[in-house]
């Protein structure tokens, strides 16, 4: 592992891990480890498909209590990403845990100049319904989108 994080390194590459399994008791061991060989930042992630019926303030984000715990476990940046969709849920978490950026897939997919829009206050909620359709779509194109 040490071999291949300086191998990296030398070629002036990010390491960024996405842990499929991050979510677990496994997987903050391996965070651990991974921390502790200098990886540059850990994505808490889950495994298998995006799930579905996100609401914005019903159930976003629903790995971010995890990630925030995480922080505390690890000296690494620690990013999360899965069913964030509202601007203040967005806020609170960035001003209330130390994770260090949010990461965003189907939104940007429903609506690509979303965070544009967000930071010019457009709109405060993405368009998304989180209906997965967009998995089997031509392209993954958001099937709402014109
Ligand atoms: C069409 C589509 C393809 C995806 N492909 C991958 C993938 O190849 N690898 C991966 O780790 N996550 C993949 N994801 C999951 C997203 O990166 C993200 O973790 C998930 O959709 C939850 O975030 P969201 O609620 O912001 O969409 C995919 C998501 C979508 C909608
Ligand atoms: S098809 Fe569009 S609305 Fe449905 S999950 Fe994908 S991006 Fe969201």
């Amino acid at each position: 592992m040490k071999n291949i994080f300086e191998q990296v390194k030398l070629r002036n590459l990010t390491v960024k891990n996405r842990l499929m399994r991050s979510a677990t008791w496994e997987g903050v061991a391996i965070c651990k480890m991974l921390a502790r060989e200098g990886i540059d930042s850990i994505e808490v992630s889950g495994n298998g498909t995006s799930v579905s019926g996100i609401r914005p303030h019903v159930n976003e984000g629903y790995f971010a209590k995890f990630a925030a715990k995480l922080t505390k476990d690890v000296d690494t940046p620690v990013i999360v990403v899965v069913g964030l969709r509202s601007r203040d849920v967005m806020e609170n978490l960035l001003n209330s845990t130390d994770i260090a950026l949010l990461s965003l897939s189907r939104p940007l997919l429903r609506e690509p100049n979303f965070p544009a829009m967000l930071e010019k206050g457009e709109t405060s909620e993405s368009k998304c319904v989180s209906c997965n359709a967009c998995y089997s779509s031509q392209e993954h194109r958001c099937i709402f989108r014109k």
